[in-house]
């Protein structure tokens, strides 16, 4: 990133305010409350289109005039969002053309949001437009602290506008048809292309699509909106606005964007994150969510845009979330290098789509537990402020190991027709980042065909596509001491999900040592065990060793005696392979010995005891242990440091209650610490 390094001078505490649907005599209440809670930023104007340009070309700017001043006299700071995401009902009637389409033909029209083709050139005039009239108006606000483009990009629309510019992105990419005709293998089921014209979006078709359109497809959507973003952000550039540029991605579900190329066009990396249950791996799912946008940002300091602040949605019902988990969930944000901590929203909706949300201010307004805990949380990040100072590299966590990330993995596995309805590659990914979280390791996320010589330890999880950058900086890394993981379905294909032939993982086989002869997939419920003792789901395939030995071998079924796992020397460095998907406990004691293998250690050197969170958090003069208690018992922290909440020592070690925190600024570099789970005598609620 070319950015700057993120580094406001105290967290970014506050999130979606939408003055426009309250009468003006609450705004007043609102700011107050928010100064009650020490908010500190305002995103506003996020669907704000009707009420800044009620028609088209007539814009009435007067009500946020008065409520940037309200918040700027508050003390509080403006994220300004584009209000694209949500043309109003006026420029649907004037550009009917410019509403989506979807695969099977359907028109969708205006009555929620997100109503639009990203390809309409009446839209993108439009978005422009009132970009850059927020952009004149406001961009040299002194309360402005960033602009906030649009609202988590993903519309996906298949009509004729997207047809048109999606021929012109595959011209761009392939040149001549002859070369697209070859890419996407259309001699299969009388493809073939004749003229650029022939060519659509993958709309609803008889059978199953061809593969390698609908992965260009999606490759094409995310350039396509990342074109959106950027004529948005060169009308705020042409305005003089110097205010950093970002927009929200939105995790886990959505898979609209290559993340990495749209990170390198924005001043700061910001997602919205939600939790998907309310069980504890919505833990796992905080630390997940944190990471990959870290590691987006180049390891640099991010921003959460959102999280809930007292409702999860999940399992068909809105269940309440706990103000202490926010808190606990904000806190780990933080460690893991978020600025802030926002949320939609600050409060909840009288009536409208999302009116049973979760908000900072619920419906039962300030006497509210909720709201009681965003005071909390207010006070608890003017408390830790210090933190927020990057180091000089603006490298927020050190981390030995490294996940191999890319969204085309996902989108070729989301094609029908794969050997097995079981490969998932987010499941895969987020298997092997939950094992790691587990053991108290840190762990990084990285591009395909990146430097990896920093890491001891590489995992290619169910990475089908590779093309030759990938392949390269694999071989490069093991050969030159690296310890690489790699499982099953990896390297398969090439960028056009065209098989190697002569054996899988064709592009890796060289590397990990071993040519597999054919997959056998096993049944949704089917295990098979291994000679190590560890048990196989989902998957197991014939492996030849070509230069590896064997780690574990098929104990039963038609492929007893055959190898599963194995490990291969390749230079310097060793290349293991997992030819199937263990279960919950052997994958586990396999990421241990990967570990062990690689000399990697957990962030404090041990385990931290199950359901403690500890994480470290380089900053400008020191580094900060953030050390969180999901679990349901007391523990106890020792080490060298000086508590930022309690303003106490840690030396003599500290007790932290179910539930509770701590944020430690460390004496000296890496003091060692222990965190064990003796239940002290007295009262145990401390922290
Ligand atoms: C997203 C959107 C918000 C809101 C929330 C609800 O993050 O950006 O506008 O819809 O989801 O969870």
């Amino acid at each position: 990133m070319g950015a700057p390094v993120f580094a406001p001078d105290r967290f970014w505490f506050g999130g979606d305010y939408n003055p426009e649907q309250w009468p003006r005599s609450r705004w007043a209440e609102d700011v107050e409350l928010m100064r009650r809670a020490k908010v500190n930023a305002a995103t506003v104007g996020v669907f704000s289109w009707a009420a800044l340009e009620p028609e088209e070309g007539r814009y009435e700017f007067g009500w946020l005039d008065d409520v940037i001043e309200l918040l700027h006299n508050g003390g509080i700071g403006v994220v300004l969002a584009t209000p694209t995401a949500s043309p109003p009902p006026w420029f649907t009637l004037a550009h009917p053309d410019a509403l989506p389409v979807d695969a099977d033909g359907t028109h969708k029209w205006h009555g929620s949001r997100d109503t639009y083709c990203p390809s309409a050139p009446a839209y993108r005039d439009a978005s422009r437009r009132i970009a850059r009239a927020l952009a004149d108006r406001y961009g040299a606000h002194p309360a402005l602290r960033a602009w906030h483009v649009h609202n988590e990009y993903g519309t996906m629309c298949w009509c004729d506008h997207v047809a048109a510019a999606f021929r012109t992105w595959l011209q761009r990419r392939y040149g001549s048809l002859d070369a697209l005709n070859e890419a996407w293998y259309t001699a299969f089921w009388s493809q073939r292309y004749g003229s650029w014209e022939q060519v659509l979006p993958p709309r609803s078709t008889q059978y199953l699509h061809n593969p390698t359109h609908a992965v260009d497809f999606r490759r094409f959507m995310s350039d396509e909106l990342l074109d959106c973003l950027r004529e948005q952000r060169a009308e705020i550039l042409a305005a003089g606005s110097t205010a950093p540029v970002t927009t929200n991605f939105m995790l886990p579900t959505w898979n609209h964007l290559e993340q990495w190329a749209w990170s390198d066009e924005l001043d700061i990396v910001s997602i919205d994150h939600y939790l998907d249950t309310t069980g504890p791996d919505g833990e796992t799912h905080v630390a997940y969510g944190s990471d990959l946008t870290r590691s987006w940002a180049g390891g640099q300091p991010w921003l959460l845009m959102e999280q809930s602040a007292s409702s999860i949605s999940s399992e068909g019902r809105t269940a309440f979330k706990d103000p202490n988990r926010m808190l606990r969930n904000s806190l780990s944000y933080i460690a893991r290098g978020s600025q802030g901590s926002m949320f939609f929203q600050w409060r909840a909706s009288a009536a409208g789509s999302e009116a049973w949300h979760g908000a900072l201010v619920p419906h039962a307004g300030a006497d509210s537990a909720g709201f009681r805990g965003a005071c909390e949380l207010g006070a608890t990040l003017e408390a830790i402020a210090e933190v927020a100072a990057p180091p000089a590299d603006g490298q927020v966590l050190d981390a030995d190991v490294a996940i191999l990330w890319h969204a085309d993995g996902w989108w070729a596995l989301e094609n029908r027709s794969l050997p097995s309805d079981g490969l998932d590659y987010s499941a895969a990914v987020r298997d092997a980042h939950r094992q790691l979280w587990q053991t108290g390791t840190a762990v990084d996320f990285v591009r395909p065909g990146a430097d990896l010589s920093g890491y001891k330890l590489v995992l290619v999880p169910s990475m089908a596509p590779l093309d030759d950058a990938a392949v390269r900086a694999l071989t490069d890394y093991v050969e030159g001491g690296g310890q690489l993981a790699v499982w099953y379905f990896s390297g398969v294909t090439d960028e056009h999900l065209h098989v190697t032939l002569g054996g899988y993982p064709g592009r890796l086989r060289d590397l990990l040592g071993v040519r597999v002869e054919h997959f056998a997939p096993l049944a949704p419920a089917e295990t098979v065990g291994l000679s190590d003792g560890s048990t196989g789901t989902q998957w197991s395939e014939l492996v030849h060793l070509e230069g590896a030995t064997s780690l574990a071998t098929y104990r039963e079924g038609p492929l007893a005696g055959h190898p599963a796992l194995t490990a291969v020397r390749r230079g310097a460095g060793t290349a293991y392979y997992l030819s199937t998907r263990l279960d919950v406990a052997s994958a586990a004691r396999f990421m241990a010995y990967l570990t062990t293998q690689a000399n990697v250690r957990p962030v404090l050197g041990q385990t931290p005891p199950a359901g403690v969170e500890a994480v470290r958090r380089r900053g400008a003069q020191h580094d900060y242990l953030f050390v969180l208690n999901h679990s349901a018992r007391t523990v106890r922290a020792q080490g060298a440091g000086h508590d930022l909440l309690g303003d106490r020592d840690t030396s003599t070690g500290v007790l932290i209650g179910p539930g509770g925190y701590l944020v430690v600024r460390e004496h000296g570099h890496r003091p060692a610490w222990t965190i064990d789970t003796t239940e002290p005598e007295g009262d145990p609620a401390d922290g």
